[in-house]
Order: structure tokens, then C-alpha cells, then sequence
């Protein structure tokens, strides 16, 4: 499963690439004026010469020619730009028109089954569920999930990743890989808190305890 984190934070991207473990980056409007950045395009940039991998970019309009300009002139900003739509008609047809192009377009804003067959057939290299906000309104989120890796499992033909988001803690991502989603975009929080169990942090207490009980060093042995 590849891990994308889900923040405009450089100095959170550049302290999450440097563990080897970074996919890829999502961005939004939200996440972007979150960042305090003043130049979006520059911002990209940036993120995309820290990471290799797709970089999200969403686009701000909402009709089809204007979206069409915008996600043209970010797929510019570098080969690693994934332009972001929204799952509208317009959306849809902007995703076909940059796909046709070869330019990776990643679908946002998906809360249904019959939204990620949509995004499939328009060529979206990557859909994104969005989980938790499904779940802030009382629906099972994990459900549209579960749906879709099925519905695109039925079609070899299909190219589109699942791309896990709106993640808010870790089962998300954990029940998201036991049913296969081939990406999971992750809050820098969250991916923190994969690391954590109070048995390991015990269990590494007491290993160095007794290690220094040895009184050796494994450096300065012979
Ligand atoms: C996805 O690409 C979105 O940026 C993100 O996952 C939305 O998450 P939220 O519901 O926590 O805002």
C-alpha cells in the first residue's frame, strides 16, 4: 500500500520524506491556505522537488474551461503533478480531457460507489473516498470502501487507484489495507501515531536497562 501524507506543511513533507516511507502528497484549498503559503504555484514546486511521487494539486474553479486551464498549467509546474478535480460533471470531463493528455488526475470529493465508477470510466489515475467525513454524519465510511475496491476488482480493465481519504486515525488506514485500497492519504498526525504501541515503548525500556547491565558496547567491541 503506498502512503501519501495529506498536508501543505514543507517542513512536515520534508521530515516525513525523510523516513523513506512517503509516496506521495495530497493538498486541497483547505490544507494549502492552512499553510500560510502566499504562492500556490512556487508551493508545489517546492513539494514536488521533495518527493518523487504523485503530488496533488487541486484546482479552484468549479467550470469546466477554467478548471481545464488551471490543471493544465499545474500539470507544468513538474512530471510528479497530479491534478486534483472535484467529482462533478465538469470535474469529470476536465479529468477525461487532462488523462487523454497523460497528465495524472486524482478525483476528489467521492462519497459513492456510483462517484468512483464515474472517476474510473473519465481515466482518473487516482479516486479519493473520503472516509471520515462519511463517518462525521453517521455513515459507515470503511462501506464505500470496501464497495469500490470490489466494484474495480470486477474490471481488470481499470487503472484507477483507490486512494484512501479524509483518514482520522489509524484503523482507517488499517482496515483500508486489509481490503486492499491501493493508496492511503494520511494526516502527518496519523502517520505519527502508526509507529506507537505501549509495548513497544515498554518493551525497549527495559531491553536498554538490561543492556547496560552488560556494561558492553557493541561499537567498541572487538
Ligand atoms: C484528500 O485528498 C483530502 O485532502 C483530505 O483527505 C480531506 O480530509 P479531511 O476530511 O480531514 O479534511
Amino acid at each position: 500500500m503506498k502512503f501519501f501524507v495529506d498536508t501543505a506543511d514543507i517542513a512536515e513533507i520534508k521530515d516525513l520524506a525523510s523516513t523513506g516511507l512517503l509516496d506521495g502528497v495530497t493538498t486541497n484549498p483547505s490544507l494549502v491556505a492552512k499553510s500560510g503559503a502566499k504562492n500556490f504555484i512556487s508551493l508545489i514546486e517546492s513539494i514536488c522537488e521533495i518527493v518523487d511521487g504523485p503530488v496533488s494539486a487541486e484546482v479552484a474553479a468549479t467550470d469546466y474551461a477554467t478548471m481545464l486551464k488551471e490543471g493544465q498549467r499545474l500539470a507544468k509546474i513538474a512530471n510528479n503533478v497530479a491534478v486534483k478535480v472535484p467529482l462533478t460533471e465538469d470535474g469529470l470531463k476536465v479529468c477525461k480531457a487532462l488523462s487523454d493528455d497523460g497528465t495524472m488526475v486524482n478525483v476528489t470529493l467521492c462519497f459513492s460507489p456510483a462517484q468512483a465508477i464515474l472517476a474510473a470510466k473519465a481515466g482518473a489515475t487516482f479516486i479519493s473516498p473520503f472516509v471520515g467525513r462519511l463517518d462525521d454524519i453517521s455513515m459507515d465510511g470503511m462501506q464505500l470502501i470496501s464497495d469500490i475496491v470490489q466494484i474495480y476488482e470486477q474490471y481488470p480493465a481499470i487503472t484507477t487507484e483507490v486512494l484512501v481519504a479524509s483518514i482520522r486515525h489509524p484503523i482507517h488506514l488499517v482496515e483500508s489495507a486489509k481490503m486492499g485500497a491501493h493508496v492511503a492519504t494520511i494526516p502527518p498526525k496519523v502517520i505519527r501515531q502508526l509507529y506507537q504501541h505501549p509495548l513497544t515503548d515498554k518493551g525497549l525500556a527495559a531491553f536498554v536497562e538490561d543492556w547496560a547491565k552488560t556494561g558492553q558496547s557493541i561499537l567498541d567491541a572487538a
